[in-house]
C-alpha cells in the first residue's frame, strides 16, 4: 500500500490537523467519500423508495447499488440481507430485541464486549428473564475457546460475540464460534464495529447469521451503520422500529410487515450516509483490505517495539503486535488516562482515545478505571506513529511515576 498516496486523499491530513489516531471511534473520510454527500445535497436531495419522480429515482437506484456493493464486499450474493443502520449499536439492539427471546432462553456472550453488545442483552435478562452466560476471557484479554464451549448447552438460542475488540484488539474466531454455536441450533450474531474496517471480512465463509457495523469507521459518513443477516434469519425477526416504510400495508386495524431489509427501516432514511457508504466501499476495495490489514500491523509493530523499554508503561491486552488488531491501548503509572490524551493532544497535536472505551465490564472486572487507547488506520505513517511513541516515552519518563 502506498501510504503517502493515501494520505493525500484525506483533506485533514493534507491540511496538516493533527495526527489522528482515533480511528477505532471514528474514521477520517477521504474526498471521494465527502464529494458523494456533498453531491447528494447539491444534486439529488430527495428520499429513496418512495416518490417516483426524477429526483427520488435517482435516490433509490443509490440506496439498490449500496446494497449491491455491501454484498460484493462482504462475500455474499443477495443485497437485501443488508439493513441500513444509524450504526452497530442499532443493528445489535435490532437482533437482541428483534429475534423473540423468552424467558427460560440463554444467550452467551464474552466477558469481554462493549456495552452495545453487553447492555441489549443485560437489559433483556433483566425484563424478560432471558439467561447470560459469559465466557471468560484469558488475561490477557485473548478469548478462551475452551471457556466459550462451557457455556454452551441446548438451552442457548443467541450466540453474540465481538469480532475484534475496541481495547485489547484481539479477534474472535467467529467461524469456529460459528461452528459450535450451530451444533447447539443458537443464532450467531457478530459485533463486527471493529474488524470490518480492518480486515477482509467473508460473511459467507464465517457463516454467521447476524453481522453488524459502523460504518463511520469504515470511511463512511457519520452516523451510518449496517446490519447484515442470512434472509431467513431476518424473515424470522421483527423489527425495532415500526412506522412509514416497514409495512407492506396498514389498515385501521392491523398491518403486515414489509419484505426484508425494508421492514428494518422506519421512516426516511440517512441518504446522504447511504451514498456516502458506497463511496467509501469504492475507496476500501480499492486499497483492499488485505492491504489495510497488513499496514495495520506494521503500524501496531512499530508502536510495540519503540515503547517496549518504557517501564512504567501498562499495555491493556497481548503485547505480541500481531494479536491486537489496530488498538493500542495503554495506561502509564501515576497519571490518568484522560491527562494522557489530553498531554498528548497539547503537546504535540496527537489524537488517541482515553476512558472506558464504552468496554465498561472489561474494565471493572479488572478494576482498572480505563486507559489511553490510540487507534490506527491506512493513512497513519510510521513518522506519525514515531512522534506517538516519543510523546508517550516524554510523558512517561517525565510526568509518571
Ligand atoms: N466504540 C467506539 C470506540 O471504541 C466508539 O471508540
Amino acid at each position: 500500500m502506498d501510504v503517502d498516496s493515501v494520505r493525500k486523499d484525506f483533506p485533514t491530513v493534507r491540511k496538516g490537523l493533527g495526527i489522528y489516531l482515533d480511528s477505532a471511534c471514528q474514521s477520517l473520510r477521504p474526498d471521494s467519500v465527502i464529494a458523494a454527500v456533498d453531491e447528494y445535497y447539491g444534486e439529488y436531495p430527495a428520499c429513496g423508495g418512495r416518490s417516483v419522480h426524477s429526483m427520488a429515482t435517482q435516490v433509490s437506484i443509490a440506496v439498490d447499488e449500496t446494497r449491491e456493493r455491501l454484498a460484493s464486499f462482504f462475500g455474499t450474493d443477495d443485497p437485501s440481507c443488508y439493513v441500513f443502520t444509524k450504526n452497530c449499536t442499532e443493528g445489535l439492539n435490532t437482533a437482541a430485541f428483534g429475534l423473540g427471546l423468552r424467558r427460560g432462553d440463554v444467550v452467551v456472550t464474552t466477558d469481554a464486549e462493549h456495552n452495545s453488545n453487553h447492555v441489549p442483552w443485560l437489559h433483556l435478562s433483566e425484563r424478560m428473564g432471558v439467561g447470560r452466560r459469559l465466557a471468560r476471557s484469558a488475561p490477557d484479554g485473548r478469548f478462551d475457546m475452551e471457556a466459550f464451549k462451557e457455556c454452551m448447552g441446548h438451552d442457548v438460542r443467541v450466540v453474540s460475540v465481538q469480532h475484534c475488540n475496541n481495547v485489547t484488539g484481539c479477534t474472535v474466531p467467529v467461524r469456529e464460534v460459528a461452528e459450535v454455536a450451530h451444533d447447539f441450533g443458537a443464532t450467531v450474531v457478530v459485533d463486527g464495529a471493529q474488524a470490518a474496517p480492518h480486515v477482509p471480512v467473508d460473511l459467507e465463509r464465517l457463516e454467521v447469521d447476524v453481522y453488524c457495523m459502523s460504518i463511520h469507521k469504515m470511511l463512511g459518513p457519520t452516523g451510518m451503520g449496517v446490519m447484515y443477516g442470512r434472509r431467513e434469519v431476518l424473515e424470522s425477526m421483527g423489527p425495532l422500529m415500526l412506522g412509514g416504510g416497514t409495512v407492506g400495508l396498514a389498515t385501521a386495524d392491523g398491518y403486515n410487515l414489509a419484505p426484508v431489509p425494508e421492514r428494518f427501516e422506519a421512516g426516511l432514511h440517512n441518504y446522504a450516509g447511504i451514498v456516502g457508504t458506497r463511496a467509501a466501499l469504492d475507496y476500501l476495495s480499492r486499497i483492499g483490505m488485505d492491504e489495510i490489514e497488513r499496514w495495520d500491523r506494521t503500524l501496531m509493530r512499530r508502536i510495540l517495539s519503540n515503547l517496549e523499554d518504557v517501564r512504567n508503561l501498562r499495555p491493556v491486552g497481548p503485547t505480541d503486535p500481531d494479536a491486537r488488531g489496530g488498538v493500542f491501548s495503554f495506561n502509564i503509572d501515576g497519571l490518568n488516562a484522560h491527562d494522557i490524551a489530553m498531554m498528548a493532544d497539547s503537546m504535540a497535536g496527537i489524537m488517541i482515545r482515553s476512558g472506558m472505551h464504552c468496554a465498561h465490564p472489561f474494565y471493572t472486572s479488572q478494576g482498572v478505571d480505563g486507559s489511553a487507547r490510540a487507534s490506527v488506520y491506512l493513512y497513519n505513517s510510521l513518522e506519525e506513529i514515531d512522534r506517538f511513541t516519543d510523546t508517550v516515552r516524554h510523558i512517561a519518563e517525565v510526568f509518571g511515576d
